[in-house]
């Protein structure tokens, strides 16, 4: 038997190969970047051509770099920065429009309808979200009213629809020469499209939207040992491997944080923070403002749900920071410049540029930063991001305990921004409990990785990957009550400032 498995992590910045052992361990990795294309305030898109040709690149590099080839992985899995809509010709493989992302914020209006005549309330109950530019139903909406001739190829089925995981599984198994049409209930649960009772597409949600059935993907488990079939042998992986994996990345991350039981939580911090509540086979309807979701579907069984509060910009704020003020040159800085001072100084900063997500669902609101006074410097200013990440986090915390009326006791971390020690030391005062980080902090490739092993028998069970998960560092709170009590009330009078913004 082979030795690795292989998992694809297609991002919403950077697009990464990584291999793991048994173990859970990292044995290769290589990442690339790809553009972000702003072509006016509140559009988000990506050039899925280009997210193909990374995806090409970092596996190739991978695999040379460690000398690996096809046939040392059993499996390989897939896992995608969710709701990022790409609709494209079977025939041509040519996509009509760019990559509109889960940022992209210009289906408000086509979101604000919805909720006015009813429709919303039937998206809460059947999709388990609320009317949001969040989600891909609005966005494909968009691509069939504004882009010539795609509607009646649509309708021939021969435009066809997914999110980046659909995109690069037809690629990888071949695109115009017989690539698989597929995706899993995890990224079809974040489309407004998807009964979550079923795991199918509604007609009546498709009606909402007025989307042909033809253009959407197969929903098959996120782990599954034939459905994906295997990787084209002229790929980037110059031979067939088979692919067994397929998991949106927060739920993926919450595979990668082996939170299998009910009650066990995770909390990734990349450019948005994500933090998933494992419910079990209930599906729990939020009060607070979180959404319900598919947390995963092994094969043959029942599907596992969570809550899950999004947040739309956490490191991403970091690197407006870095690319727009010019404050710090990486984003790495942050932390120095944040610890040159003691304390926010006064100043809180409401990163809300795409609206504010979890808890708030308000895509009216607009960025703040605000308590400004002569004497603050741009210490203040990194120091204030980073407890925007925390505050964030905090304010989805505070709805999954009222929503599950049980109080997270230990907050499981991963993603990129958990390496800014400062930023989980504020993350464990803002919220009160310790903060907790894995050794493999890239939980989002692992759980992809696990869910594609578990498919083929490479780990027998989840028992088995609980034993993989070892803590690297673990963050207490210092804070005394009294001055976490201030600090988030100085956040929520901020937050208060961003609303009502835009008419
Ligand atoms: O829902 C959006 C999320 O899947 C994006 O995650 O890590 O690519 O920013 P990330």
């Amino acid at each position: 038997m082979a030795d690795f498995v292989g998992a694809v992590d297609q991002g919403t910045t950077s697009t990464r190969f990584m291999i793991f052992d048994h173990g859970g361990n990292e044995v290769g990795r290589h990442q690339l970047e790809h553009q972000q294309i702003l072509p006016r305030a509140g559009w988000v898109e990506h050039n899925p051509l280009e997210i193909w040709e990374r995806t090409q690149t970092v596996v190739r590099t991978a695999l040379n770099t460690h000398s690996l080839a096809a046939s040392d992985l059993v499996a390989l899995g897939v896992t995608n920065q969710r709701e990022t809509t790409v609709v494209w010709n079977r025939r041509t493989g040519r996509p009509y429009y760019n990559a509109i992302v889960w940022q992209d914020t210009r289906t408000d209006r086509i979101a604000a309808a919805l909720d006015r005549d009813g429709r919303g309330e039937i998206i809460r109950r059947k999709a388990g979200l609320p009317p949001a530019t969040y989600f891909s139903g609005g966005k494909i909406q968009w691509i069939l009213e504004n882009v010539e001739g795609v509607r009646a190829a649509a309708e021939r089925g021969e435009a066809i629809f997914g999110n980046t995981d659909t995109w690069l599984l037809w690629h990888l198994t071949g695109g115009t020469d017989g690539g698989v049409h597929l995706t899993d209930p995890t990224n079809a649960s974040r489309t407004m499209l998807m009964n979550l009772e079923t795991l199918d597409w509604d007609d009546e949600l498709l009606s909402f939207f007025d989307i042909p059935r033809a253009m959407l993907p197969r929903i098959v488990a996120s782990s599954d040992p034939h459905a994906y079939g295997t990787t084209a042998s002229g790929g980037p992986f110059a031979g067939t491997v088979r692919i067994t994996g397929d998991l949106g990345d927060q739920q993926a991350a919450t595979v990668g944080q082996v939170c299998f039981a009910p009650g066990e939580a995770k909390n990734t911090y990349g450019t948005g923070n994500f933090m998933l509540l494992n419910t079990g086979t209930e599906i729990v309807r939020s009060e607070s403002g979180l959404l319900t979701t598919v947390c995963y579907q092994f094969a043959g069984e029942q599907p596992v749900y969570a809550l899950e509060g999004s947040i739309a910009v956490t490191g991403s704020a970091v690197q407006w920071l870095r690319d727009q003020l010019k404050i710090i040159r990486t984003a790495a800085q942050s932390e120095d410049l944040a610890r040159q001072v003691d304390d926010n100084g006064g100043v809180y900063f409401v990163p809300a540029f795409s609206g504010l997500f979890a808890p708030y669902w308000r895509a009216d609101a607009r960025g703040a930063i605000v308590g400004l006074s002569r004497y603050n410097t741009d210490a203040h200013l990194a120091r204030a991001a980073l407890e925007a990440i925390c505050y964030q986090s905090r304010d989805v915390a505070e709805a999954m305990a009222q929503d599950s009326g049980v109080a997270v006791e230990c907050l499981k971390v991963d993603g990129g921004v958990t390496v800014n020690e400062l930023c989980m030391q504020l993350q464990a005062d803002i919220l009160g409990v310790p903060v907790s980080r894995p050794v493999v902090a890239e939980t989002t490739a692992l759980g992809a990785a696990y869910a594609a092993g578990l498919a083929v028998g490479f780990w027998k069970d989840t028992d088995e990957l609980r034993d993989n998960w070892n803590e690297s560092r673990r963050w207490h709170p210092s804070w005394s009550a009294q001055q976490r009590a201030a600090g988030y009330a100085g956040w929520q009078k901020a937050v208060g400032r961003t609303l009502d913004w835009v008419d």
